[in-house]
């Protein structure tokens, strides 16, 4: 499957929204979603190595959404704790790997210990020239949306900018992917046809690769490189016709 991978026409921004965890576990006759839970990880690793190797250069991961803080507290509160841990534990290798990591959402909402350990790695990680390794934490792409609008009002307030001057542009600009380009291709798993509030405005035309079968902890390299053949397949016409696109070659 690799090997029919075009590295010249390569999704830039890779977004997933890596779900079924908890049906995982159910399947398997595990009781505790959080088995589910702690077998992603290795579907998180091989996301990430398999786009290093390929040259991608950003990767969003849809980690907890501002609506998963209505679970259960047990599970809400096993999820964080597990991602201090893996993000402690997968240092050197983004260290080693020149991974860059980032995070959007309201991550003041997250617990203290987990924002100091998340402090930390974005710093250590900072000057890495290697993947973006975006991760959604707290997230909502209505959330993104209102905090963008928030900043432009007050901007306005103080005569930063005139309520004129608010284009696509600078919209997107004041989100929090503002130095980030849109997402190429999307990717569920789970068997859900639905953005779950993820990133409302930067999906607008996003290639969609839905994983019907799948759920996310049994995601390995050979399912990034399939949604990626199939996005290659694809005809992008960002609204114009097919004939326009093709003579623009
Ligand atoms: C995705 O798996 C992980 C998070 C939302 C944190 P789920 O926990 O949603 O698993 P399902 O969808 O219930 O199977
Ligand atoms: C989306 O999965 C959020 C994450 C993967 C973090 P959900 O399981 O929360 O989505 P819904 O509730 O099925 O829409
Ligand atoms: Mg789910």
């Amino acid at each position: 499957m690799k090997e029919s991978i075009d590295l010249n026409n390569l999704p830039t921004h890779i977004a997933v929204i890596m779900d079924g965890n908890g049906r995982w576990a159910k399947q398997k006759g595990f009781t505790d979603r959080i088995f589910g839970h702690r077998n992603a990880i290795q579907a998180v690793r091989e996301t990430i190595e398999g786009c290093g190797e390929l040259g991608v250069s950003y990767l969003t991961l849809y980690a907890f959404s501002t609506e998963n803080w209505n679970r259960p507290q047990t599970e809400v509160k096993a999820l964080m704790s597990l991602l201090i841990g893996t993000i402690k534990d997968e240092l050197p290798s983004m260290m080693k790997n020149q991974i860059r990591l980032k995070a959007i959402g309201d991550v003041s909402t997250l617990p203290q210990s987990t924002q100091k350990e998340l402090q930390y790695a974005l710093d250590l990680t900072a000057e890495n020239k290697g993947l973006t390794l975006n991760l959604a934490l707290s997230y909502s792409g209505k959330w993104d949306i209102v905090q963008a609008a928030k900043k432009l009002a007050n901007d306005c307030l103080e005569g930063i900018i005139n309520p004129e001057d608010i284009n696509t542009e600078r919209f997107a600009s004041m989100l929090s992917t503002g130095d980030m380009p849109d997402p190429d291709l999307m990717i569920r798993t789970g068997g859900d046809h639905r953005i779950s509030n993820f990133m409302l405005w930067q999906l607008a035309y996003a290639e969609l690769y839905i994983f019907e079968e799948l759920f996310w902890p049994d995601f390995r390299k050979v399912h990034l490189h399939q949604a990626i053949v199939d996005f290659q397949m694809r005809e992008r016409r960002f609204g114009k016709t097919s004939e326009q696109v093709k003579s623009e070659g």
